[in-house]
C-alpha cells in the first residue's frame, strides 16, 4: 500500500542558484524527497515564456541548475528529477486545460499584471507568457500531488491551478484533487545590499561561488548602516548580515553575536569573519558534491534521462484519463 503522498515543484533555469534559493526552496525540497514521492523538474518551457528572444544560455543554465540541485542534496535515487520539455505530456495537458480556462482568469492574475508592469526590458505580450499559469497547472495536476512546495510569490498561480482543477472536475467528473501549497517557512535572505537577493540585482551569494569571491562579497556587505564607528553599539534587527546568522549560526553562538553587537563588544569585521567561517562550513560539502558530479561525464544527462522516463510513466496515465474524460 502506498502511504506517502506525492509532491511536485519546478524551477525555471534562469542562472546559477544563490543562498536565497537554497534557504527559500531547496532546503524544503530536500526534506520532501525523504517524506513524500517528490517530482522536481526543470521548467524550461516556463523559462521560454519570458526569455524567448535569446536562448543561447538555456542549455547551459539547465545543466548548471541540475548540478546546483544535486550539490545541494537532491538525490535522484530519492526523488524524480526531470526536464519539463522532455515530458511532452505537460504540453498536451496544458493545451487541454487551456480549453476550459477563461482568459479573464489569466489577465487578472496578480503576478501577470505585476510582471507586465515592472519588467520593461522584455516584451511580455506573447501568448505563452499569458498562459504561464495554465502550463503550471498542467505541471502540477499531472502528478495529482497533495502538496506543492513554493514560495509566497507563487500563491496566485497555485490558486489558479486549484480553480482550473475544480472547473475540470465540474465539467468532466472528479479527476484532479486540489493541491495545497506547502509554503517554505519564511527564510529571510536579503541580498548583499539589503534588497531582495536576485541574480538581476547582482547582489547574490551563489552556491557555486569560489570562496575568494565570497570573501570579497561579504567584506562589502551592508551591516547596520547607522553603526558608524567600531565603538557604536549595533542593531542586529536592521543589519543585513544578521539574518544570515539566523540561518547559519547555532543558537548559542548567535546569541553571543547579538549580545556583542548591541554592546559594541563585537565589531562588524569580526562578525563577518564568524559568518564567513560558518558559510564555508555550510557550502563546502555542497561544492564537493557538485565537483564530484562534474568529474563524472554525462551525469546531468543521465540524471535527467532516468527522471524523464519515470515522470513520463506517471504522466501518460494522467493524460490517458484526461483525454478520456474530455471525450477525446
Ligand atoms: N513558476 C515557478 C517559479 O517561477 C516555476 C514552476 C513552473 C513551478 N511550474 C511549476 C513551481 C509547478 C511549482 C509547480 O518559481
Amino acid at each position: 500500500m502506498e502511504t506517502r503522498s506525492r509532491t511536485v515543484s519546478g524551477m525555471r533555469p534562469t542562472g546559477p542558484l544563490h543562498l536565497g534559493h537554497y534557504f527559500g526552496v531547496l532546503k524544503n525540497w530536500i526534506a520532501l524527497q525523504e517524506s513524500s514521492h517528490a517530482y522536481f523538474f526543470v521548467a524550461d518551457w516556463h523559462a521560454l515564456t519570458s526569455d524567448f528572444a535569446d536562448t543561447s544560455a538555456l542549455r547551459r543554465n539547465i545543466a548548471e541548475m541540475v548540478k546546483d540541485w544535486a550539490g545541494a542534496g537532491l538525490d535522484p535515487e530519492k526523488c524524480v528529477i526531470f526536464r519539463q520539455s522532455a515530458v511532452k505530456e505537460h504540453g498536451e495537458l496544458s493545451l487541454l486545460l487551456s480549453m476550459i480556462t477563461p482568459v479573464s482568469w489569466l489577465v487578472r492574475n496578480p503576478t501577470y499584471k505585476e510582471q507586465q508592469q515592472q519588467i520593461s526590458n522584455k516584451d511580455l505580450g506573447n501568448a505563452g507568457f499569458l498562459c504561464y499559469p495554465v502550463l503550471m497547472a498542467a505541471d502540477i495536476l499531472m502528478y495529482k500531488p497533495r502538496g506543492v512546495p513554493v514560495g509566497e510569490d507563487q500563491l496566485p498561480h497555485l490558486e489558479l491551478t486549484r480553480e482550473i482543477a475544480r472547473r475540470f472536475n465540474s465539467f468532466y467528473g472528479e479527476t484532479f484533487p486540489e493541491p495545497q501549497a506547502l509554503l517554505t517557512p519564511a527564510a529571510k535572505c536579503p541580498g548583499l545590499d539589503g534588497r531582495k537577493m536576485s541574480k538581476s540585482y547582482g547582489n547574490g551569494i551563489f552556491l557555486s561561488d569560489s570562496f575568494v569571491d565570497i570573501e570579497a562579497k561579504v567584506r562589502g556587505m551592508f551591516t547596520d548602516q547607522a553603526r558608524m564607528r567600531r565603538s557604536d553599539p549595533g542593531n542586529p534587527d536592521v543589519c543585513n548580515l544578521f539574518p544570515y546568522h539566523v540561518l547559519l549560526t547555532e543558537a548559542p553562538a548567535r546569541e553571543d553575536i547579538r549580545q556583542g553587537c548591541t554592546t559594541a563588544a563585537l565589531g562588524c569585521v569580526e562578525c563577518k569573519r564568524i559568518f564567513l567561517a560558518n558559510l564555508r562550513a555550510f557550502l563546502e560539502p555542497l561544492q564537493e558534491r557538485r565537483i564530484a558530479l562534474e568529474r563524472r561525464q554525462d551525469t546531468v544527462e543521465d540524471i535527467l534521462a532516468a527522471g524523464n522516463k519515470r515522470a513520463r510513466v506517471f504522466a501518460e496515465g494522467t493524460l490517458a484519463q484526461a483525454r478520456e474524460k474530455m471525450g477525446l
